[in-house]
């Protein structure tokens, strides 16, 4: 046996175990042969942020409820463990192939081997920078670009007439994924009119709560003046909230923070005046991607790119939104 079918093998035993163990397990023998249910291979980003566990719940509800089988593979947070699952899903020979990419590059190989095996892959949430558009039928998720210009557009409008410079140190998401690098992107487009807001910091906090707090824990001890926190995901500005108000300071007030994703924790702590805005980033996929794959399954024509309808949040806003927020 050739090492890449071993480590194939192995790949497969890996996903089967996690197929038994997730929520839309079936136990691995439930498909095509024996219920002719729609088998669906997705890999997950991992369990890094609030908004990534509401998004695996969404998606494990969705299959259920939609009959579909689940094999559920949770990469944490790394590129091989998803090529890996990949593999192990056209080894397997499932109808549909849905995955959330952890970073942006790298992916035409696996893509062209699912293409080969004539199964078709759908990106959830963050998409794919291949130049090659057959590699997969459809893209369903937020416009990330647009998150961040509505964070800076917040931003001009919160100091518009208030002279003097404005710092701002930037926790951003995990290096080389859509969401870090888009969200960067279009906050920088947003400001870059008014130079006194000046990007004094800005490292990667990888989307969790426990890095925002080191990185914010960083940027307070080499930073002399901090106005603004700009944090690409709502875990790693409430680690950074540990983080200000262990250096006797106070989040919201001595340093202003506008975030990205709307999960409850943050509207909590937005009605408690520690978070200043809040762009939504909507984790609940998992309807419109069951709706995509039997469409596609079916041979119906789906489109490229479906965009998630999204809004933002002032603190009043969000202490009213708390008491039915779902995620
Ligand atoms: O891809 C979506 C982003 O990934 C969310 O903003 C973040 O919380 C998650 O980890």
């Amino acid at each position: 046996m050739s090492k890449r079918a071993a480590a194939a093998l192995v790949a497969g035993a890996m996903v089967a175990v996690l197929t038994a163990c997730g929520s839309g397990g079936g136990g691995g023998s439930a498909g095509k042969g024996s219920g002719h249910k729609l088998v669906v291979g997705f890999s997950q980003v991992g369990a890094e942020s609030g908004w990534r566990t509401a998004n695996t719940k969404s998606i494990q509800e969705s299959a259920k409820k939609a009959g579909v089988e689940l094999k559920f593979s949770d990469a944490q947070q790394k590129q091989e463990n998803q090529i890996k699952a990949i593999r192990s899903f056209i080894q397997q020979k499932v109808d549909v192939i849905a995955f959330s990419p952890v970073v942006e590059s790298g992916w035409d190989t696996v893509l062209k081997e699912a293409k080969d095996a004539h199964i078709p892959v759908i990106l959830t949430d963050r998409a794919v920078d291949s130049k090659d558009e057959s590699l997969y039928v459809s893209f369903l998720g937020s416009d990330f670009v647009e998150e961040g210009k509505k964070a800076g557009d917040w931003l001009v409008k919160e100091y518009q007439g208030k002279p003097g410079d404005v710092n701002v140190v930037q926790l951003e998401g995990t290096t080389g994924s859509a969401p870090a690098n888009d969200r960067k992107s279009g906050f920088a487009d947003a400001v870059k009119g008014e130079p006194k807001f000046k990007v004094v910091a800005s490292q990667t906090g990888d989307f969790t709560r426990a890095k925002g707090k080191e990185v914010m824990q960083a940027f307070l001890k080499s930073q002399p003046k901090i106005d603004v926190l700009y944090a690409h995901n709502d875990d790693m500005a409430l680690g950074a909230i540990q983080a200000i108000e262990e250096a006797g300071k106070k989040p919201g007030t001595d340093i202003r923070i506008v975030s990205v994703d709307g999960v409850k924790d943050a509207f909590t702590a937005m009605s408690q005046g520690k978070i200043n805005y809040d762009v939504e980033c909507n984790p609940l996929l998992g309807d419109q991607l069951m709706d995509l794959v039997k469409k596609v399954k079916a041979g119906e024509s789906v489109p490229r790119r479906i965009k998630t309808e999204e809004g933002a949040f002032t603190p009043e806003q969000a202490t009213a939104a708390l008491p039915n927020r779902q995620y």
